[in-house]
């Protein structure tokens, strides 16, 4: 018995990394999984059959899976997609969006292509693969859907060099609050995950720090992120949605959405007198807001 018996699951980018562990540990819990990748390079260029060497893998295991090599970046290639689940398994319960690419520059270097690919694979993506997948969940009237979008700390708190990227997992996060309100009358949960993972996305970016990662610690490597992704498309999960979680070094946390920490109200027009006052008072509430939440957010040893 599994968490997910009887639930079919798509997720994107599901050849290597977060996504084949995600794919694998689903599998595990006894979910159809279509294994969708293109099998590109980390910057998106090419194409190989990694998502057929999954989908294998689960078989080999005993699990049920449908291999995709098909692009999340246009309309069509996410209309495939869900397709293959249709196809193979008739029917379609958990998306997981977290096929991605990485083309880091500043912004002084960037390139219209630059731009240009990382939306289309993370943003627009997210886009082509979700939009049939609400169609069905809506006209179908199947309960318990769920959707796993993938942002990045990149794209919440700002990283350098990652102007491209950072706004796509900025408005991942924002495309996510907005789903979650859209498809909440449907019963199906909309959830973004923060993560943070060794894998080739990252290796070279600890590498540059001259950091040593062991992949195979369960703190550092992508398999950490699964567990935490089958138990949000579980039914245990069915209250939780509009959130984002952000699971790295062995953490798992609930991170804050955008919200008004004070304000300060007037009958007439802002003086520049007033602003002299409120602004500074604003900015040092929210210093001290950040201090509060920096230690309410330090992570607490479990068991
Ligand atoms: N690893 C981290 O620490 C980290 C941190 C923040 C966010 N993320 C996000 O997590 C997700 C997974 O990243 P990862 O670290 O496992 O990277 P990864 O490179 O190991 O895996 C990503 C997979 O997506 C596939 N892919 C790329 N473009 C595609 C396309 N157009 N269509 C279908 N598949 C495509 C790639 O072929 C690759 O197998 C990404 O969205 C990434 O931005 C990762």
């Amino acid at each position: 018995m599994g968490v997910l018996d009887g639930k079919v699951a798509i997720v994107t980018g599901a050849g290597r990394g977060i996504g084949r562990e995600i794919a694998l540990h689903m599998a595990g819990e006894g979910a159809a999984v279509v294994v969708n990748d293109l099998g590109g390079a980390a910057d998106g260029s090419g194409a190989s059959p990694v998502a057929d060497e999954v989908a294998k893998e689960i078989e080999g295991a005993g699990g049920r899976a449908a291999a995709s090599r098909d692009s999340v970046a246009t309309v069509e290639g996410g209309r495939a997609i869900f397709q293959t689940a249709l196809d193979a398994f008739g029917a379609a319960d958990i998306l997981v969006n977290n096929a991605g690419i990485l083309r880091d520059r500043t912004l002084f270097k960037m390139e219209e292509e630059d731009w240009d690919v990382v939306m289309a694979v993370h943003l627009k993506g997210h886009y082509c693969c979700t939009r049939p997948f609400a169609q069905y969940v809506r006209e179908s009237k199947r309960r318990g859907c769920r959707i796993l979008n993938f942002s990045s700390v990149s794209g919440l708190f700002g990283n350098f060099g990652q102007s491209n990227y950072g706004a796509a997992k900025g408005g991942i996060a924002a495309f996510s609050r907005v789903l979650a309100l859209e498809l909440a009358k449907y019963g199906c949960t909309v959830n973004t995950i923060s993560p943070g993972a060794a894998t080739r996305l990252t290796l070279p970016l600890a590498e540059g720090r001259g950091e040593t990662v062991d992949v195979e610690d369960p703190t550092r490597g992508p398999a950490q992120i699964a567990p935490v992704c089958t138990w949000l498309a579980s039914p245990a999960a069915q209250e939780i949605t509009g959130q984002i979680i952000n699971v790295m070094r062995g953490t798992v946390g609930i991170m804050q959405q955008p919200a008004v920490i004070k304000s300060f109200s007037n009958d007439h027009l802002w003086t520049l007198e007033e602003l002299d006052q409120v602004i500074p008072a604003l900015a040092e509430a929210k210093a001290e807001h950040d201090a509060r939440v920096t230690e309410a957010g330090e992570p607490e040893p479990i068991g």
